[in-house]
C-alpha cells in the first residue's frame, strides 16, 4: 500500500525577551537604520535565565502536538535540526524526549543548519514512506544569544540571529483517501565553503583541550562568515533548487499558494521573488521580529501561516532554505 507523510500539527515558541536593535546599539557600534536596511529585523528574542534550547523545544512540541490531537506517547521517532545543541553530547533531541515524556522512541539531532528543518523534513517524509515509522516529530530549535559575539568585532553576524523553535507532527497517510502529503523534497551541499560561515571552536581536533585561552582570545569560538559571498550564493541556489523541485512535482510557480524562504535575510528573499515572478503577498516573513534562527525559522513560518489562515488544506506550499555548510534545500507540500 503506497503511504504518503501528512503534516497533522504545527507549533512554534519564542522566548519573551525581546532584543531591539535599539538595545544591540548599545553593546556594540551598530544602529537601528544598518540592520534593518541590511536585512530587515526589526527585534528577536533571547532566552531568560536558566531556559534551554530544550524547554523552547517541548513548547514548540506540545503546541503542534495539541494541533495534531496527539499524546507524546503516540510519537514513534523524534528528529530535532539545529545547530545550536544543549550539550556537546547527546544531542538535544534526548532532552525534549525526557522533557516529553514521550517514552523510549528512538530520536536524533540532524546537522544542516539553516537547512535542517528541511532536512529532517525529507528524512522523516522517507522514514514514514518505508514503513519505518508512523508518526514521527519533527522540531527546529536554536539557542544563537549565547553563542554570539555581542561585541564589535562580532556585530556582523550577531545583529542577525535570534532564539526560538518551531515543531511539526508528521503522520503517515493513505494518498488514495487523504491528498495532503509532503510530495517533493530535493536536498544539496557544498562542503568546500563550510569554512565561509561557521564556528570553528571547541572542536575535537584541537590537541588537548578542544577549547584553549588561545582559541578564546583570537575568539574563535564565535560564528564567522563572509556576508556578501553567502548572499550571492544563497540568491543563487535558493531559485535553483526551488525550481528543481517544482520540476520534480510537475507544478508550475503559479499554482504554489505560499513560499515559506529561509529567513536569513529579507533582502535574499526579496531578491529570489523577484527573480522568480513571484508576489510578495505569497511570500510571509517573521525576521522583523525573529531574526534568523536558523533551523527553526521555517517551522515557525509555517505555524504562522497555519494559525494565521494564511494556509488552507489542500494548498501548495514551497519551502526553501539556504544556509552554513552550505547547504540548501526545499520541500513541497500540500498542506
Ligand atoms: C551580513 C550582511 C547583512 C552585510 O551586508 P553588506 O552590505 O554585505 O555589508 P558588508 O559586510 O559589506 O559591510 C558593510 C560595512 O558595514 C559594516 N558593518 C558590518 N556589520 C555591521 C553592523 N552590525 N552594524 C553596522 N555596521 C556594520 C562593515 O564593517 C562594513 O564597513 P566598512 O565598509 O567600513 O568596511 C549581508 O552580507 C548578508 O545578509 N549576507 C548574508 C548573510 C546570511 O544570510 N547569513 C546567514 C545565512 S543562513
Amino acid at each position: 500500500m503506497p503511504i504518503a507523510a501528512k503534516i497533522t500539527g504545527t507549533g512554534m515558541y519564542v522566548p519573551d525577551r525581546v532584543v531591539t536593535n535599539h538595545d544591540l546599539a548599545k553593546l556594540m557600534d551598530t544602529s537601528d537604520e544598518w540592520i534593518r536596511q541590511r536585512s530587515g529585523i526589526v527585534e528577536r528574542r533571547y532566552i531568560g535565565p536558566g531556559q534551554q534550547p530544550a524547554d523552547l523545544a517541548l513548547a514548540a512540541s506540545r503546541r503542534s502536538l495539541e494541533a495534531a490531537g496527539r499524546e507524546p506517547g503516540e510519537i514513534d521517532c523524534i528528529i530535532l535540526a539545529t545547530l545550536s545543541p544543549q550539550a556537546d553530547f547527546p544531542g538535544t533531541s534526548f532532552f525534549l524526549q525526557e522533557e516529553l515524556d514521550a517514552g523510549e522512541i528512538p530520536c536524533f539531532d540532524l546537522r544542516a543548519q539553516c537547512s535542517g528543518f528541511v532536512y529532517a523534513l525529507g528524512a522523516a517524509n522517507a522514514m514514514i514512506r518505508s514503513g519505518q515509522f508512523r508518526r514521527m516529530l519533527v522540531v527546529g530549535c536554536e539557542v544563537h544569544s549565547t553563542g554570539i559575539d555581542l561585541s564589535d568585532a562580532g556585530r556582523d553576524v550577531a545583529v542577525l540571529f535570534g532564539d526560538g523553535a518551531g515543531a511539526v507532527v508528521l503522520e503517515a497517510v493513505d494518498p488514495e483517501q487523504d491528498r495532503s502529503g509532503i510530495l517533493e523534497v530535493r536536498l544539496h551541499a557544498e562542503g568546500r565553503f563550510a569554512r565561509k560561515l561557521w564556528i570553528e571552536a571547541p572542536g575535537s581536533g584541537f590537541a588537548p583541550t578542544r577549547i584553549t585561552h588561545e582559541l578564546l582570545d583570537e575568539r574563535r569560538h564565535f560564528p564567522r562568515m563572509e556576508g556578501r559571498f553567502v548572499f550571492k550564493h544563497a540568491v543563487t541556489r535558493m531559485p535553483e533548487v526551488l525550481l528543481e523541485t517544482l520540476g520534480a512535482a510537475s507544478t508550475k510557480i503559479e499554482e504554489v499558494d505560499l513560499f515559506l524562504f529561509h529567513q536569513a535575510n529579507l533582502r535574499i528573499n526579496e531578491y529570489v521573488a523577484q527573480q522568480l515572478a513571484i508576489p510578495p503577498e505569497k511570500c510571509p516573513s517573521n525576521i522583523e521580529r525573529y531574526g534568523n534562527c536558523s533551523a527553526a525559522s521555517v517551522p515557525m513560518l509555517l505555524d504562522e501561516a497555519v494559525r494565521g489562515g494564511r494556509l488552507a488544506r489542500g494548498q501548495l506550499v514551497a519551502m526553501t532554505t539556504f544556509g552554513s555548510g552550505f547547504s540548501w534545500s526545499s520541500a513541497l507540500v500540500r498542506y
